[in-house]
């Protein structure tokens, strides 16, 4: 029987050694409350832990406490407050379940806590480090309804806001692969109400002073009208935007970066097929809903995952995503999928994220197409728009 100690215990070992990363309530007794966050920083020579408790009617509270006193204050929370509490550290996963009659189940699967120093702790000064700031850029922060006029992110935006801050950091890690001068030319496709297009438009003329042709393309006519507007009241050279359905988009013109964030199903397809057609430099798409696989996969060996259709669509998510690599990579492309925000703000959090490679192996290219036949083969279906080259 593990008891209240036991759940102290955890939470004093992945504080002391500093490998907690985070730890997550969940299902909540207080039904007014979603659920909280913990999370350890350092400030001066002080190491606290912020505690950021989110509810029901979209507000987040944040406290902040000492370090020491973090384990008894997190163990009471999981003890008392929520059914579930997931604890991220460096050395594994561990899993609390509290049942309402107060039975403890702690799943514990960290490796052996490692006796040496304790690791280093970030700063916390998370705004600071945001590629946008929010002060700087309010004008388009606050016209797009993110900020108000002082550049103070709105509570119900604070998601969003990290997200495309986040894509922006993803994009900066390969700003290198862009050509270095000249004009760039810039689409994002299924661009919806464009925040990212604005965030990446600012990040490439603000910040990196480049020149920029800049689309954003989207279905929707009445967004666009929006989107255009805005661009004209803030000035936006270079920066248009237009309706239409991007299978047909022709930019006519050498493009250099494709984005795209949550393009539904094959539509994330459509984006990489451009992508590939145009031979982009660079590529950065988080794809959305996945469906296509869904309907087609046929793999007899599978059946013992595809019968559960929760872990179905999980193999099917992966699988599509696995595949659209190798296409790219087949097409030349050097490839990695970061996370784009954490698993629980939304589970759309995957990044496709390529470049085009002069110095790519063709043995690399036609093992990764290779690989793209026999695993669509295996899984008994044909992706929408096949593997180009
Ligand atoms: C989930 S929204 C994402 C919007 C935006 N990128 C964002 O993250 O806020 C998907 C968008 O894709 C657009 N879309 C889907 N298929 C499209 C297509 N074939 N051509 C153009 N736009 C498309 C929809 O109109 C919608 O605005």
């Amino acid at each position: 029987m593990k008891s209240f100690q036991d759940i102290v215990k955890v939470f004093e070992e992945v504080i002391s050694s500093r490998t907690l990363e985070k730890a997550v309530f969940s299902r909540p007794l207080d039904k007014s409350v979603k659920k909280t966050v913990a999370k350890l920083f350092k400030k001066g020579n002080d190491v606290l832990c912020q505690i950021e408790r989110f509810t029901t009617d979209n507000k987040a509270h944040h406290e902040n406490i000492p370090a020491s006193d973090a384990p008894a204050r997190l163990a009471e929370m999981a003890m008392q407050e929520y059914v579930q509490s997931d604890i991220f550290s460096k050395d594994g996963f561990c899993e609390i379940l509290v049942s309402k009659k107060g039975h403890i189940h702690i799943a514990d699967k960290r490796t052996q806590t490692k006796e040496s120093a304790p690791a280093e702790i970030a700063e916390h000064n998370r705004e600071k480090h945001y590629i946008l700031d929010a002060e700087a850029h309010a004008a388009f922060l606050s016209r797009l309804g993110v900020s108000d006029e002082k550049g103070r992110v709105f509570e119900k935006k604070r998601s969003k806001f990290k997200q495309i801050n986040r894509f922006l950091e993803l994009l900066d890690d390969v700003y290198d692969k862009l050509p270095s001068d000249g004009v760039l030319t810039v689409c994002d496709l299924c661009c919806g109400k464009s925040y990212l297009t604005f965030a990446v438009y600012y990040y490439l003329t603000e910040i990196k002073k480049r020149e920029v042709t800049m689309f954003g393309v989207d279905l929707k006519a009445d967004v666009i009208a929006y989107c255009e507007s805005v661009a004209r009241e803030l000035d936006c050279k270079g920066l248009t935007f237009l309706c239409g359905d991007i299978t047909a988009f022709l930019p006519n013109t050498r493009v250099d970066l494709v984005i795209s964030l949550h393009a539904c199903d094959i539509a994330t397809d459509i984006v990489l097929d451009f992508a590939v057609r145009e031979k982009a430099r660079v590529l950065l798409s988080t794809p959305c809903c996945h469906h296509e696989m869904m309907r087609q996969l046929k793999a007899p060996s599978l059946s013992f995952v595809a019968k559960h259709s929760m872990l179905k669509q999980k193999l099917c998510d992966a699988a599509t995503d696995a595949l659209r690599g190798l296409k790219l990579e087949a097409n030349g492309y050097i490839v990695d999928m970061p996370e784009l925000i954490d698993a629980e703000e939304t589970p759309k959090n995957l990044m496709i994220r390529a470049y085009l490679s002069e110095k790519v192996d063709p043995a690399a290219r036609s093992l990764a197409k290779k690989q793209y036949l026999a695993a669509a083969e295996f899984l008994g279906v044909t992706p929408y728009l096949g593997l180009m080259q």
